[in-house]
């Protein structure tokens, strides 16, 4: 199962929205409609809106009317900003729309440039699914038969292209024999845990049990043996911005003597920033926290607040799992070393 793929004019996602209800196709034919669905997170999950936002990228290019490249580079210019302010905190969206600005920039006539940016589009939704799948198979070095192993939010096949990040290390783990149970947090106010990440479970006939955010400690103290995540942005330093709610689940790990495992592509990382005091948060609309699945729970009137990420702090974090290996702390070393890796792996390749 792929959560995006090109449909020969058009980028067709799965609606996350509708899951687990409905298994229903959004396709999209301009980068205003690309856009539309990053923000009303029909697809969500970093890698996957990264992928998402190159393909919007592609689909400008072709809704140009520019006949000359300076004019073409402009109007893509004017559309990847638009693309860039539809969600702030993972940097796989802006990182992807850079990569394909860079490239446009090199192309000389027009009829390149189109060409290039959908080839370039279709790349990275392969490298994605490939880094997943090498993830896993480092990932799942860590886990034992019989661990139980808890997530918080969706970083399965459905937050990229497919396979995954963390699920994709519980999925290699699983592949490989190992009996793993999986502790699933909701994940308020969006979901993702009870909505997606169940239903990819339950797809895969992983076992698990579904648990509200607030049960964590419960089960990091008494049957919890690994913890392990997704991740939006990490800097430098290897603080790592997450769905809301995972620096909690961090703490908790720490104090019960449970490692804390972040998965994540070497595209989520962003070293420009050297903490993660610097990653911004996304806040998204108050009204999904005073509400449950669309119905009203808090009185009319009440305040409420909604950071869509939290940061937690490069301390509790046992590892960071990528492409190219398990980075141990300290990160600032780890983390530069792994990029210098990949650099040198491309030249060899
Ligand atoms: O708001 P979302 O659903 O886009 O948030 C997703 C997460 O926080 C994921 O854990 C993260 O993007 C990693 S996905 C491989």
């Amino acid at each position: 199962m792929k959560t995006l793929w090109w449909a020969g004019d058009a980028l067709a996602l799965i609606d996350q929205t509708r899951l687990p209800a409905e298994q229903t196709v959004v396709e999209c034919r301009t980068y205003q409609e690309v856009g539309r669905a990053i923000k009303m997170m029909i697809v969500r999950g970093a890698p996957a809106i990264g992928v998402t936002a190159a393909y919007g990228l592609a689909i400008a290019a072709r809704q140009s009317a520019a006949t000359e490249t300076g004019s073409l580079i402009a109007d893509l210019r004017q559309s990847a900003a638009e693309l860039r302010t539809t969600r702030p905190t993972a940097v796989n969206l802006a990182w992807a729309l850079e990569r394909l600005l860079g490239l446009a920039e090199a192309q000389h006539d027009v009829a390149a440039v189109r060409e290039v940016l959908l080839a370039e589009a279709h790349h990275m939704a392969e490298e994605d699914e490939e880094a997943n799948r090498r993830m896993g198979r480092f990932g799942a070095d860590l886990v034992k038969d019989g661990d139980s192993i808890l997530t918080h939010c969706n970083a399965g096949g459905l937050a990229t292209v497919a396979y995954g990040t963390a699920l994709g290390v519980v999925r290699a783990a699983h592949e490989q024999g190992k009996r793993v149970h999986v502790f699933v947090d909701e994940t308020r106010p969006f979901l993702q845990g009870a909505r997606l990440t169940a239903w990819e479970l339950q797809q895969e006939g992983i076992p698990y049990t579904l648990i509200t955010d607030s049960m964590a400690g419960h089960f990091l103290k008494s049957q919890v043996n690994l913890v392990v995540v997704g991740a939006d942005r990490i800097a430098a330093n290897g603080d790592v911005a997450n769905k809301i709610g995972t620096y909690g689940v961090a703490v908790l790990a720490k104090e019960n003597g449970v490692p804390f495992y972040v998965a994540a592509p070497l595209s989520t990382v962003d070293m420009k920033l050297t903490s993660g005091a610097e990653i911004p948060i996304e806040q998204r609309n108050p009204e999904e926290v005073a509400s449950f699945a669309g119905v009203r729970t808090a009185p009319v009137g009440a305040r409420a607040a909604h950071p869509a990420f939290d940061v937690t702090p490069a301390r509790y974090v046992t590892a960071i799992v990528t492409e190219v290996g398990v980075l141990r702390p300290p990160y600032a070393g780890s983390l530069a070393g792994a990029f210098a890796s990949q650099g040198s792996e491309r030249r060899s390749g």
